[in-house]
């Protein structure tokens, strides 16, 4: 390949679209030797709900992961009430193992079953992050 050819990885990861929060998640957990993350604490991001992409959100139980972030369904309304997001890595073992799970209302890894409330408060261990959830239209924000 020539010299002129060859384009960054940052060049490369935003020509197949990624920006912002989602370009510097890859670029921080592609320049470690280890595949441990430390939960993010800070930024914020939209998604369109009416994208395929976020489907598992129009039902109640439904969650997906995006960055560093775990968002869920909680109930059936439509307003910022009716999601949550909490960190998606786990503070006991830094674990990318959580799910919402609806029987029990809660955030839970499923490593060894720590329970997080949606706020991220632990449920009789450490807590982890909890971000704020508002919605306008079919755009959900998280920060
Ligand atoms: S790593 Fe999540 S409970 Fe242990």
């Amino acid at each position: 390949m020539k010299k002129e050819d060859a384009i960054s990885r940052k060049e490369f990861l935003m020509k197949l679209g990624l920006s912002g929060t989602a370009l510097m998640a890859v670029l921080t957990a592609c320049s470690s030797e280890d595949s441990t993350v430390v939960p993010s604490t800070s930024g914020s991001f939209s998604i369109n709900l009416s994208e395929s992409a976020y489907a598992a959100l129009a039902s109640v139980g439904g969650y997906v992961k995006i960055d560093n972030v775990i968002i869920a369904r909680i109930s059936s309304g439509n307003t910022s009430s009716d999601y949550a997001a909490i960190a998606r890595l786990c503070p006991h073992e830094k674990k990318d193992k959580m799910i919402y799970e609806k029987s029990s209302g809660e955030f839970r890894c499923t490593d060894h079953n720590w329970y997080f409330k949606t706020s991220g408060k632990g449920d009789g261990n450490a807590s982890t992050t909890g971000f704020t959830v508002s919605i306008s239209g079919t755009t959900l924000t998280i920060s």
